[in-house]
Parts: C-alpha cells; sequence; structure tokens
C-alpha cells in the first residue's frame, strides 16, 4: 500500500510528516504540492522524518506526502560517462537548460537519455543460460570506453528466448528477453539500483595489484592497491585538491567517479570548469570520456550531499562490475559529513562528538567498505575493481576532530598532508613519517614481478635514510648540523637528495607531473646507490666535501625533470657517470697519498 500522509512540520532539509505508517526506511517519496524528492530516513509510529532533496522554501504543513514504494535508486546504462549530476543523479545540464542557473522546484529530468540510440553488439544467443550479472552485449559509451550491457544483479536469470541482432537500439527498446518457470523477463540496456545498497559480487580478492598513480610518493613510499581504500587529510591549501586531480588524471584506473562536495561555492564551479577541459593523457581524448561527476555546490540541499557519495559509489560499482578498475575520489568527506550533522541537528538527535551523530563512523565505514577488487556476477569471468580515496579537510588541520579519527579506522592508506610542508612549497606536501600504507607487503609482489625483485629493499633502504634524518632533526635544532659526524652529515644530505629528487614532484611539470614504475625505482636506485658508495669513500677517509661537490649530485636532482618516462634507459647513462666519478675521487685520493 502506498503511504499517503500530510506535512507537520518543516525544518529546512528536514520535513515531519504523519500518517506514514505504510512508509519504508528509506524509501523515497514525494513531498508538497509541487513533489519534492525526499527520502524517509526515521520512522516513528506513523510519524516519518524526511530528508528533502530539494529546496523546501514555500513547503507548508498540510501539504501531501506520498510514497512511492522505492528507495532511492540510480539509473544504470549507457549515457553516464561524460555526464555532470547533483547527489541524486539529476543530470545539471539538463537541469539547467530547463530552469536557469537556479534549480527549480520539483523538475523532472532522467540521469541518462533514453531515446539516444546506441550501437548494440550481442553477446548471447537464443537458448542460452543466463545468471544475474551476464554480459548481454556491449555498445560503445564513449570512444574511450566499451560498455558492457549486464542481466541486472537481483535477476533469477533464466535462458534467452529472444536477443536482439546487432544494431541501434534507445535505451527504452527491449534488446532480450530471458524466461525462467514460465515468467519471461524482458531486458532493456538500463537498470535501477538502490544505492544505499551495495552492489552483489561473486568473490572478493586481496588486493595485491598496485593502482599505479605516476606519484611517486604515493606508488613508492605509500602505495595503494586497486580496490583499496586511502584518505587525504590536510589543511586549507595544502594540496587535496590538485593530488585528487592527479589520481583522477593519471591513475591506470579505466572510469573515475569524481566526487565533489564544494566548500566554498566557487571551489566547486572550479572543478565543473576545469574537468570537461581535462585531457587524458594516454589517449589524448577529454578525460570525460571516462569520467562521471558528482557535484554538489554549497547553494544546492544538504540532503542531497549526504547521498551523492552513494550515489557515486554505486555507479563506481557497476562500472566495475563490468570489469573495469574503477577509481573513485571524494572532494571532500568532511563536508559531505556536515550534511549529515547537520541533517541530524534539524532531526534533534542526540549528538556525539562536536555535533556529529554518533552513526558517523558506521556510515563512513559503510562508504570505504564498498571499496574492492571483486570477480563480478555471471559469466564471462570478468575481475573488476573500486579504489576509494577521500579528502578529509579537517579545520585547523587538526587530525584529532572526528571526520579524521573515524576515517582513520576504515582506510587502509593514508597520506598525511602537512601544512608546514605546503608553505615551504614542498609538493605533494604529503609527511613521510605520519603516513602509512596497509598495502605495502601485499603489493610488493607486483613490483618484485613486473619491474625489479629488489624493489622492497631499495625503498626500505631509502625510506630509512629518511627515517634517520627525523631523529637527526632535533640533534641539528639544538646543536647545529656541525656537531655531527659525516656520516650522519652525509644522512642529512642524502635525505635532502631524496626528498628534492624524490618526494618532491611538481604536478604542473610537463614531465615530472607523471613518473612511471620503472622511473620510480631507477631514482630510488641512484640514491640509494649514491648513500652506500659516499658511506664507502667516506670509510676511505675521502672527505665529505668531495662527495658533496660531486657534479652528479645536481644532475641526479633534475632527473625527475630532465628524463622522460620514455627514455628512462638515460637514467642509467646517470649511474655510470655516477660509478666513474667515485672512481675519480678515490683515485684524486690516492694521488694525495702517493704525494705525501
Ligand atoms: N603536486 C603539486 N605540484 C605543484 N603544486 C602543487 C602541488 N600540490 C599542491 N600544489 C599547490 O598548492 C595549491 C593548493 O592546492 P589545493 O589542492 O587546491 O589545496 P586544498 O585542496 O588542500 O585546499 C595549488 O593551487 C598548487 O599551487
Ligand atoms: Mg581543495
Amino acid at each position: 500500500m502506498v503511504a499517503k500522509g500530510k506535512i507537520v512540520w518543516v525544518s529546512g532539509p528536514a520535513v515531519r510528516a504523519d500518517g506514514m505508517s505504510s512508509a519504508k526506511m528509506y524509501e523515497t517519496v514525494e513531498v508538497g504540492e509541487s513533489k519534492l524528492i525526499g527520502e524517509v530516513i526515521r520512522l516513528t509510529g506513523d510519524v516519518a522524518f524526511i530528508q528533502v532533496y530539494e529546496s523546501t522554501s514555500g513547503l507548508r504543513p498540510g501539504e501531501p506526502v506520498v510514497g512511492t514504494g522505492q528507495p532511492l535508486s540510480v539509473l544504470l546504462g549507457p549515457g553516464i560517462i561524460g555526464k555532470i549530476y547533483d547527489g541524486i543523479q539529476r543530470p545539471l545540464e539538463e537541469i539547467a537548460k530547463k530552469s536557469g542557473a537556479f534549480i527549480s522546484k520539483g523538475i523532472a529530468t532522467t540521469p541518462i537519455d533514453l531515446k539516444k540510440k546506441y550501437h548494440f553488439k550481442p553477446t548471447l544467443k537464443l537458448g542460452d543460460d543466463v545468471k544475474a550479472g551476464t554480459v548481454i552485449g556491449t555498445v560503445q559509451e564513449t570512444p574511450l570506453l566499451t560498455h558492457s550491457i549486464l542481466v541486472p544483479p537481483d535477476s533469477k536469470g533464466g535462458k534467452v528466448i529472444d536477443i536482439s541482432s546487432e544494431g541501434d537500439f534507445d535505451l527504452e527498446q527491449v534488446i532480450s528477453t530471458i524466461q525462467k518457470n514460465g515468467t519471461k523477463s524482458p531486458l532493456k540496456m538500463y537498470h535501477k539500483w538502490p544505492v544505499r545498497k551495495p552492489r552483489p559480487y561473486t568473490e572478493r580478492f586481496d588486493p595485491t595489484v598496485p593502482l599505479i598513480t605516476g606519484q611517486r610518493v604515493i606508488d613508492t613510499y605509500f602505495p595503494i592497491a586497486k580496490g583499496g581504500t586511502g584518505a587525504i587529510p590536510g589543511g586549507f591549501g595544502t594540496g587535496k585538491t590538485v593530488t585528487l586531480h592527479q589520481i583522477a588524471k593519471w591513475a591506470d584506473s579505466k572510469v573515475v567517479v569524481y566526487i565533489g562536495c564544494g566548500e566554498r561555492g566557487n571551489e566547486m564551479t572550479e572543478v565543473l570548469v576545469e574537468f570537461p577541459h581535462l585531457i587524458d593523457p594516454r589517449s589524448n581524448r577529454p578525460l570525460m570520456e571516462r569520467t562521471v561527476l558528482v557535484a554538489n555546490t554549497s547553494n544546492m540541499p544538504v540532503a542531497a550531499r549526504e547521498a551523492s557519495i552513494y550515489t557515486g559509489v554505486t555507479m563506481a560499482e557497476y562500472y566495475r562490475d563490468m570489469g573495469m578498475d574503477v577509481v573513485l575520489v571524494a572532494d571532500s568527506t568532511s563536508r559531505w559529513a556536515e550534511a549529515l550533522r547537520e541533517m541530524s541537528g534539524r532531526l534533534e538527535e542526540m549528538p556525539a562528538e562536536e555535533g556529529y551523530p554518533s552513526y558517523l563512523a558506521s556510515r563512513l565505514a559503510e562508504f570505504y567498505e564498498r571499496a574492492g577488487r571483486v570477480r563480478a556476477l555471471g559469466s564471462p569471468d570478468r575481475s573488476g575493481s573500486v579504489t576509494i580515496v577521500g579528502a578529509v579537510s579537517p579545520s585547523g588541520a587538526d587530525f584529532t576532530e572526528p571526520v579524521t579519527t573515524h576515517t582513520i579506522r576504515f582506510i587502509k592508506t593514508f597520506w598525511a598532508l602537512d601544512t608546514r610542508l605546503a608553505y615551504s612549497r614542498h609538493y605533494p606536501s604529503i609527511n613521510w613519517m605520519q603516513s602509512y600504507s596497509g598495502y605495502l607487503d601485499d603489493v610488493s609482489k607486483w613490483w618484485t614481478d613486473n619491474i625489479s625483485p629488489n624493489w622492497y629493499n631499495l625503498r626500505a633502504e631509502s625510506y630509512n635514510i629518511l627515517q634517520r634524518e627525523d631523529t637527526l632533526k632535533e640533534i641539528v635544532r639544538l646543536l647545529g648540523p656541525e656537531a655531527l659526524p659525516d656520516e650522519e652529515k652525509l644522512i642529512l644530505e642524502m635525505a635532502r637528495m631524496i626528498k628534492i629528487g624524490i618526494l618532491q614532484q611538481n604536478s604542473f611539470d610537463k614531465i615530472d607531473t607523471y613518473c612511471g614504475p620503472e622511473k620510480q625505482l631507477k631514482l630510488v636506485k641512484l640514491m640509494v646507490k649514491f648513500y652506500n658508495e659516499s658511506l664507502k669513500s667516506l670509510k676511505e677517509n675521502i672527505p665529505l666535501s668531495d662527495i658533496r661537490s660531486m657534479s652528479i649530485i645536481p644532475s641526479l636532482l633534475k632527473a625527475k625533470f630532465e628524463i622522460p618516462d620514455e627514455q628512462v634507459s638515460k637514467l642509467d647513462d646517470l649511474e655510470s657517470t655516477m660509478d666513474r666519478q667515485f672512481n675519480e675521487i678515490r683515485s684524486k685520493k690516492e694521488e694525495v697519498e702517493l704525494i705525501v
């Protein structure tokens, strides 16, 4: 039975309606005469608490509330890629066309164009047995993306009794019919899925393949796995957005889902203006041909912001189910948490830490748990992944606040942005002592098999230098560097070189913006070798000043800018030059000894 009630109370995006005893939790409802979209988020007796996804100004007690019987859902089919949606999958461009600059109320649009024709190529034939999730056929969604049409994951499957031959179809046309126990199910090129319900899969894999981002401090020092989770907390201006853009642009994933929860109105506008102009560096085509944006500007209702991460992750899972690697970035989850706090406040719930609701932690967990690398349902056998990276913007860069501390519990890679580093223009300002990756051991086999058997050790040796410098820093601060023995001065010098030559990476430099795994490894190897050779030389009583004046040092520091990935063998030439120069300072010393 459809719930039909009446509004008794309105407070911003929160509405209370009575007469709603037949409503269900998370059912979507039409609120008021103008049929605003809302969702039941609490039910007490016949009173429903509803969050409304559109502006409620003008809404009055007494107006009707009608249930739809459906949970908040998204439409999944070709046409998603390249779109810019609001938090409940309404296409912003179409809304703007219908209503001008400001979203007016109750505008009906479809998330994907159901009338657009796609060229369908069937992969099934009559009589085939199909299960939920099986690929029916494919369409070219964009020049960069072949979209698999799937049997909906909640289907009971059956035998194919009708399948279209190759040709152009729109989304409303039935392209196949399956039958089970006498029941026929017509299939179209899209289906619906409720956003708060994770899409099912056959099997979950361990995250053992790294997501290669081309960012050295990430891939080499604090890697994230495909299907993994990461958080990037940082104060204002520390580089969250730039880093997420770099991941979106460069990561070796097929699809990007970018969820923007803008703090100030103009910040999101930047993304809306900027993203459509970004070029996919590998294909030289617009990045939007494999991207979907979910945008929340500050003038949109908070409830839509709350929904946006579920809308985004559901679309990500859909492309995962086609067998693709998807990376989802959310900038910033703090704004999402604030929406949650505001709704909770309106509902007069008992607040927990800093006014956030007590379920903040479980909501964050639910979101990050939807990351993973899985074997998809149905046939053919295919696996895909959703990697989730969330920015966190704690006010005053205070990492002890609730959103950061709860997020840390559910993610495995932590890239801590450091205001001091950003201030001194060390970018990315990822603090190498505070950050960590829980995937290090998992991905090390991939590096060993694909790049070098020495990867793990080289990484550890170079990281050890940074750790030792960190402990020496205190002494240096008290007594100055001259108080240190030469071997420790060498550590300081080496740490400086690793910071400049490896950790710092300029997103805006044509070459440095992306650094492939092989180049990353060779740069680390050069630094470690330089350190070991220097240490050996010191032990042979070669003065540190001789080492410091070697001309290889500036070349090592500039290699990241000067040697592009395609010419990575030039780093081997650099190694030969380094060997030669060490021989020179050694023979110079021998000459001096002979003279003496
Ligand atoms: N990797 C980088 N390379 C060069 N500049 C960077 C890098 N990361 C951040 N920046 C600089 O820092 C500024 C602020 O970064 P942004 O990502 O907007 O910060 P946040 O999103 O944390 O407020 C950028 O405009 C840019 O000038
Ligand atoms: Mg930002």
